[in-house]
């Protein structure tokens, strides 16, 4: 069955979905996007997505394209064409539209929309649960991370420095030696006393709509949880380290640059945390 996008009020194959080639997203990057989780054919914290989407819209001075709830429809719509089954995800990019090229907005354009949807292999506790490597690279991003723009040059590069290492994600580091975030994920650690550690959602991070899921399910179980900058080396001697993103969901970090993270096995509160997530996705795919 072929796969159906969405590109400004058309539904259409793959093959025949276009935009401009003066699309401002495409020679400017201008532009914002979300990956949606879909369970069971329901958005998963969909409203905290829609919620992001705003508030990166507003950053860059952008209006809505068309209602959020019309949003909704189209979303929905595009999930029904492309037959996701069990779990899928939802991609949705938004730019300031077509316009003859010039880098202040144009006057008149229409902004594009464009939603693509995929199924994926619904992940198990097992699948989730076996660790992963992580290299670190520089952070050479701009200082509006917390804006889920389409430019994504940076996370691209370190991204392939992770895949020719063997690895599945890159920690990104600032000047001061202190880790950011993964180049698709939220990096996270559990120090020697059981505390988890993530950064704060300042500028200079993307507010993982996971890592909002995680804080609110180490919240409610009663773990101890702070937000802080936290070293290469403080990860490396961790007790624990694992990622959060919607497509990875929670997967533990065993390694670190070649080193061991703790025994170099899937940490104890990490492992809690992958069955309470699953739990959580579950139960936004029974949401009516
Ligand atoms: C740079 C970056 N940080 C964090 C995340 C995790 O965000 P979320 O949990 O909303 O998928 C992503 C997701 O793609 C990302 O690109």
């Amino acid at each position: 069955m072929g796969r159906i996008a969405y590109v400004d009020g058309r539904y259409l194959p793959h093959q025949q979905a276009a935009v401009r080639v003066e699309d401002r997203g495409f020679q400017f990057a201008d532009g914002v996007y979300e990956v949606i989780a879909v369970r069971r054919g329901r958005p998963v914290d969909e409203d905290d997505h829609l919620d992001r989407l705003d508030r990166s819209l507003r950053e860059l001075r952008m209006p809505w394209p068309m209602s959020r709830r019309a949003l909704r429809l189209v979303m929905r719509e595009t999930i029904r064409r492309n037959h996701l089954g069990a779990f899928g995800a939802l991609y949705l990019q938004v730019t300031r539209g077509a316009a003859p090229r010039s880098h202040a907005f144009p006057a008149t354009a229409k902004q594009t929309v464009v939603m693509t949807a995929r199924p994926l292999s619904l992940p198990t506790a097992e699948s989730l649960g076996c660790g992963i490597g992580v290299v670190t690279v520089a952070d050479i991003r701009w200082k509006r991370c917390d804006v889920k723009s389409v430019s994504l040059l940076a996370t691209v590069l370190g991204k392939q420095v992770a895949v020719e290492a063997g690895c599945y994600e890159a920690w990104m580091v600032d000047e001061q030696g202190l880790i950011t975030e993964g180049t698709a994920s939220n990096a996270w650690i559990v120090t020697a006393g059981g505390e988890l550690v993530t950064r704060r959602a300042d500028t200079a991070i993307l507010n993982g709509i996971t890592r909002m899921a995680t804080i609110g399910i180490a919240r409610a179980a009663g773990l101890r949880f702070v937000e802080r900058p936290f070293s290469v080396a403080e990860a490396k001697g961790a007790a624990e380290a694992f990622i959060t993103s919607t497509t990875s969901m929670i997967r533990p970090v065993i390694r670190i640059d070649g080193v061991a993270v703790g025994s170099g096995r899937p940490g104890g509160t990490t492992v809690r945390l992958v069955d309470w997530y699953l739990d959580h996705v579950e139960a936004e795919g029974r949401t009516v």
